[in-house]
C-alpha cells in the first residue's frame, strides 16, 4: 500500500515536472506552471454524456490529467479525439493512453487537424486551450468552429484563470453559464461553458 502510494505520488512529480519543463520552453503557449487538478480535471468531465455514443474532443491535452479523467467517465479510447500543440507533450500522451486518437496540431486550425475526422459531430468540447493568451477575436473564431461540431444544446467547456468568461458574450450566437469555480486548483479554477444559441 504505501509502495503504491509512493509511485503515484512519483508518477504525479514526474507528470509536474514534465508540465513545468513544457511551460519554461512555451510559458505563452503552455499557459499555466503546473496541470489541472484531478478536481478540476473531474469536474469538467462531469458534463461528458457517455451514452450519447458520439465521441469527445479534447483540446490542449498537455500532461493528460483532463484526457485522464473523459476516459474515467466511460469513455473508449478511440472515442476521444485529442488536440495537443505542443510535440514534447504529445509524445508522452501517446505513450501514457494508448488508443486515444492524440493529433498534434494547431486548435484554431481545427479542420486540418482532425483531417478524416472533420466532419464529426462530438458529445462535447473539454478545452483547456490557454485562451486568454489570444487576441479575442480569434477565441470567438475558435468557440464558434466547435459549437458547429457539437449537437445543439451540448457544451464547449472551457477552463479559465480570470473571473470573466474568456470569450465575450454574443447571446444572438451563442450562450454563456459559468459552471463552477474551483477551489481546489493552482490557481483556483472559473470552469465556463457555452452553447448554440437556438
Ligand atoms: C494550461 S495547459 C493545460 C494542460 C492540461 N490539459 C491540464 O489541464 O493540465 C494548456 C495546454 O494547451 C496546449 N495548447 C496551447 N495552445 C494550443 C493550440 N493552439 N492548440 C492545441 N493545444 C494548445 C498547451 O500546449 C498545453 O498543453
Amino acid at each position: 500500500m504505501v509502495f503504491r502510494l509512493k509511485e503515484r505520488l512519483g508518477k504525479r512529480f514526474e507528470e509536474e515536472v514534465q508540465f513545468f519543463k513544457g511551460w519554461q520552453k512555451d510559458r505563452k503557449g503552455v499557459g499555466a506552471v503546473i496541470p489541472t487538478s484531478v478536481h478540476t480535471a473531474r469536474r469538467m468531465a462531469s458534463v461528458v454524456n457517455p451514452g450519447s455514443g458520439l465521441p469527445v474532443l479534447e483540446l490542449g491535452a498537455g500532461t493528460g490529467v483532463i484526457t485522464k479523467a473523459i476516459l474515467a467517465r466511460g469513455i473508449e479510447p478511440r472515442q476521444l479525439v485529442s488536440v495537443e500543440y505542443s510535440s514534447s507533450f504529445y509524445g508522452g500522451l501517446t505513450q501514457r493512453f494508448p488508443g486515444v486518437d492524440f493529433r498534434l496540431g494547431d486548435a484554431f486550425q481545427l479542420d486540418e487537424v482532425l483531417g478524416d475526422r472533420r466532419g464529426e459531430q462530438f458529445d462535447c468540447v473539454i478545452s483547456a486551450v490557454p485562451m486568454l493568451n489570444f487576441p479575442m477575436e480569434k477565441r470567438v473564431a475558435l468557440l464558434e468552429d466547435l459549437l458547429v461540431r457539437v449537437p445543439v444544446g451540448r457544451p464547449v467547456i472551457q477552463i479559465t484563470y480570470g473571473p470573466l468568461s474568456p470569450v465575450t458574450r454574443m447571446p444572438d450566437r451563442y450562450v454563456v453559464s459559468h459552471y463552477d469555480f474551483v477551489v481546489r486548483n493552482i490557481p483556483p479554477a472559473q470552469l465556463w461553458t457555452y452553447r448554440r444559441a437556438i
